[in-house]
């Protein structure tokens, strides 16, 4: 009897080796993405979490900072310090001159009680699990008052002439893009509450990113976390995204922002 092909299924992810490798082999591609990702009248997503900061943000802190593309965008902070567990990550960030940064994990800021007026995190809270020891580490260090503004990918809003590329890259990767959790967003001001964290806004947008080449495909397709995807598949994704590629076309980036104040 013919023997069957063995497919590899993890049924669990792990997903702090998983994000760490990721990181280590592709430092800065959040950025890479995010930067040429824009909404008319507002730019891109890092200016849209930028504009729901203070004019004159005080002390900052930003979590899971990656590659640090808030920090440019900040205007005069008194002080700022990007947190990244990704030493890879903190090196693109240093050397764009971005500093400084505590090679730390959020779930134990090497930080004073009430010593932060606002924490940023882009593209982050949706990895820092479990969510709730991070929201804790969060609310001790904000002073009453303190802002905590935050953005993370979500499935909507997205146009309808966004179904063929989310098709192609479903029929591509025969799998959907996973992350540790999805934070919808009356959970998410659940456990902020819980945390002592009040939400005051929340709104989500549709930031459009260029599809005009091959590179483009390949950026859109290496950005996603696919823990369980085999090589084989991203490749049909990218060849699949190339054949859409072309003048005007482009890929849905659906992000949410959350702002709440420390009560
Ligand atoms: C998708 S990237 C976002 C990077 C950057 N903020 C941006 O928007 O371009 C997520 C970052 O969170 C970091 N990260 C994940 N879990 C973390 C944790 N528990 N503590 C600190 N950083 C963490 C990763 O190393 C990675 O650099």
């Amino acid at each position: 009897m013919a023997s069957r092909k063995r497919r590899f299924r993890p049924s669990t992810t792990n997903w702090s080796d998983y994000l760490r490798r990721f990181h280590r082999d592709r430092p800065g591609i959040t950025e890479r993405l995010l930067d040429n990702a824009v909404t008319p009248g507002i730019g891109n997503p890092y200016e849209w979490l930028v504009m729901a900061c203070e004019s004159d943000p005080g002390k900052v802190v930003d979590l899971g900072c990656g590659s640090a593309p808030i920090r440019p965008l900040l205007v005069e902070p008194e002080t700022y310090v990007g947190v990244d567990v990704s030493r890879s990550e903190l090196s693109i960030a240093q050397a764009e001159g971005r500093g400084p940064f505590l090679e730390a994990d959020v779930m134990a800021l090497p930080l004073s009680d009430m010593s932060v007026d606002i924490v940023v995190s882009s593209m982050s809270v949706m990895l820092f699990d479990p969510i709730d020891s991070a929201l804790a580490e969060i609310a001790r260090v904000l002073r009453p008052g303190g802002r905590f503004v935050s953005i993370r990918p979500v499935t909507f809003p997205v146009d309808i002439t966004d179904v063929r590329v989310g098709l192609e890259l479903f029929l591509g990767l025969r799998s959907m893009p996973a992350l540790p959790q999805w934070l919808g967003r009356s959970r998410f001001a659940r456990i902020q509450a819980a945390a002592g964290l009040r939400v005051i806004d929340d709104q989500a947008l549709r930031f459009s990113h260029p599809l005009y080449s091959a590179e483009d495909a390949r950026l859109i397709v290496d950005s996603l976390y696919l823990p369980t995807v085999p090589v084989s598949r991203r490749e049909a994704a990218v060849r699949r995204l190339t054949r859409l590629a072309g003048p005007g076309r482009d890929v849905p980036v659906s992000i949410r922002r959350t702002v709440s104040i420390k009560v």
